[in-house]
This record gives C-alpha cells, sequence and structure tokens, in this order.
C-alpha cells in the first residue's frame, strides 16, 4: 500500500490545506494527516481542537488517518512506511522554506520524497495566519475556512487571544 503523509501544525486547517489533502487521497492508497506540535510557535489552538477540525472536514473520506505527532517527520514516515511528504504549494514565497524541508527531510530520510501540489487559484492566499488575522478584527473568513466548522473556528477565534504567528 502506497502511504503518504501530509504534515502541517493545520492551527486552524484552511480550505486551501482540505484540497491538498484530498486530491492526496484521489492520488494515494492512504493518507496520514500528521499534526505537528511544534514547540517553538505557541499555537492558537489545542492539538485536540486541530484534530476534532480536520475530523470534521474530512469526515466523509475513508483513506485518511489523522493522527497527532512529535519529533522528526522523517523518523515519523520511516516508522509509517511512508513512500512520500505531499505538501502544497502556494506561491514563490513558500518555495524557499518547503525547499529547505524537502532537503532536510532527505537527508534524514533517503528514502522520503516531498511531492508538491500546487495551490488552486482559489486558495492561492489563504493561510493559518490569515485566517487568525482576519478573524481577530472580526472579519468574515467564511471563503478561508471548510463550511462545516466555521462556526467553531470564528467563535473561538473571535472570543479569545490570538496568536498570528503560524
Ligand atoms: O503548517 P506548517 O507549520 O508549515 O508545518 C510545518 C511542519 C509541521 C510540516 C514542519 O515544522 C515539520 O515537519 N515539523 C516536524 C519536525 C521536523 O521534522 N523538523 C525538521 C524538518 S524541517
Amino acid at each position: 500500500m502506497q502511504t503518504v503523509i501530509c504534515p502541517g501544525s493545520f492551527d486552524p486547517v484552511t480550505r486551501g490545506h482540505i484540497d491538498i489533502i484530498r486530491r492526496a487521497a484521489k492520488t494515494f492508497e492512504k493518507v496520514i494527516v500528521a499534526v505537528f506540535v511544534n514547540k517553538a510557535k505557541v499555537p492558537c489552538f489545542t492539538i485536540e481542537e486541530r484534530i476534532h477540525f480536520l475530523q470534521m472536514a474530512l469526515a466523509d473520506i475513508e483513506n485518511i488517518e489523522i493522527v497527532a505527532c512529535e519529533g522528526l517527520l522523517a523518523d515519523y514516515a520511516r516508522e509509517r512506511n511512508a513512500t512520500a511528504v505531499v505538501k502544497g504549494l502556494r506561491a514563490l514565497s513558500d518555495f524557499e522554506y518547503e525547499f529547505q524541508m524537502a532537503l532536510t527531510n532527505k537527508m534524514l530520510n533517503p528514502e522520503l520524497e516531498t511531492l508538491f501540489f500546487s495551490s488552486s487559484a482559489e486558495n492561492m492566499y489563504v493561510s493559518s495566519s490569515i485566517v487568525k488575522s482576519v478573524a481577530s478584527f472580526g472579519g468574515n473568513i467564511r471563503d478561508f475556512v471548510p463550511e462545516c466548522i466555521h462556526d467553531e473556528i470564528r467563535d473561538r477565534l473571535c472570543g479569545g487571544g490570538v496568536n498570528h504567528e503560524s
């Protein structure tokens, strides 16, 4: 079975993330969505909330597993016999950071490929930080996050302190 990993912070998940994960699930037999704890960033949403949002938005897809992860992606991929990491590329601005991560992962696990799916045109500018920023000013985030979790994300972001860093 060809298993790939879609890793991320998903703080919170956006329509852009969901588009890439759904396309990966159509292309590969199994997709592991790995929600990483990044000790360098203070997330806005807990790991449980981030997993809950992903579960809601991907409930109709069978070949997806959603997990919480800590440590190196390259090690986790080896542990799960995953052959590739699938990531979305929005614009040129993503490229340097993503290329650096792809090369690092390849060095740590030479068997692991990184595959980039180009972002859909409508999600080209969507990011978790845009969602948090717009919501913190009371703006409309309906076009940025999956409809089924929009209210929960909006209420949570409008209700409390917002970290714009991820
Ligand atoms: O959504 P993000 O914040 O861009 O996702 C970044 C993520 C989680 C994919 C990246 O930070 C990661 O792979 N973290 C795991 C730790 C690791 O393997 N670091 C070395 C590779 S750069």
